[in-house]
């Protein structure tokens, strides 16, 4: 069976079609920049776009870059501030006329390194860290997603959160190296294996293709493997929750 996975993110918004018996795109991504104001109504017209490109009709998956609650926005992190309390799967579900399942994104790329990827069969406490625009987790206990779970959000030294010292978009911004953007990203895992002692991290996002330049930077004890789905995770998770 084929769904369409969107993936919302701080920079882009991404679409393709899933099989999701095989956990395979088998479309190319289509993808469409995130409005600049990152305002409900002008996302809400994308997400119509995204659907429209792929002339589809069926249930959509979404992965959406907040905590997400039954549907609803419960923090606004990266976006405008007035998705707080908005119905996402209403808002995106009356704007393309699909029903819409919408999850938070790192949960999403996590559903899919646990059915398709590098997580299957692995026993434990998995956790799934996207690095982007923000840093994302999705943690997975024997294979259970454990939801909104957001270990970016941590404070750190004069950081209100650690993701602005350690994601993707603070690498670009400052024009970090990977050997020194490694380091940071270290320091972000060693608080993590501190406060809930993972089994395993999956790391996903961008970063994920290019580990092999920042890896000697990773000195936690706990097993870091990059996922091999990449930046394509989140959408064929997100297909993959409609199912869920
Ligand atoms: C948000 C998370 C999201 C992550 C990755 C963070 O800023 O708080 O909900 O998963 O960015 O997009």
């Amino acid at each position: 069976m084929e769904i369409l996975g969107i993936d919302i993110g701080g920079s882009g918004m991404k679409g393709g079609l899933v099989n999701i018996e095989t956990g395979e795109l088998v479309t190319e991504r289509f993808r469409i920049p995130t409005p600049a104001s990152r305002k409900p109504e002008e996302m809400a017209k994308v997400f119509k776009e995204i659907t429209n490109h792929f002339d589809y009709n069926g249930p959509v998956g979404c992965g959406f870059p907040t905590i997400v609650k039954h549907g609803v926005c419960k923090s606004v992190s990266n976006l405008n501030k007035s998705w707080l309390n908005l119905d996402i799967q209403k808002l995106f579900s009356d704007a393309c006329g699909l029903p819409v399942t919408v999850i938070n994104d790192a949960d999403a790329a996590g559903y899919a390194v646990i059915n398709y990827g590098i997580g299957k069969n692995e026993q434990g406490l998995v956790l799934m860290i996207t690095v982007g625009t923000g840093i994302g987790s999705g943690a997975f206990f024997n294979g259970k997603l454990i939801p909104n779970s957001e270990l970016g959000q941590i404070p750190y030294k004069k950081y209100k959160k650690i993701e602005h010292y350690t994601a993707d978009s603070i690498r670009k911004k400052e024009d970090l190296s990977f050997t020194e953007w490694g380091k940071r990203l270290n320091t972000f895992l060693e608080l993590v294996e501190t406060i809930v002692c993972p089994d395993l991290i999956i790391l996903g996002g961008g970063v994920s293709k290019h580990f092999d330049k920042y890896e000697k930077q990773i000195r936690i004890e706990t097993p870091v493997k990059p996922a091999e789905l990449g930046n394509h995770a989140g959408i064929i998770g997100a297909a993959a929750a409609v199912s869920k």
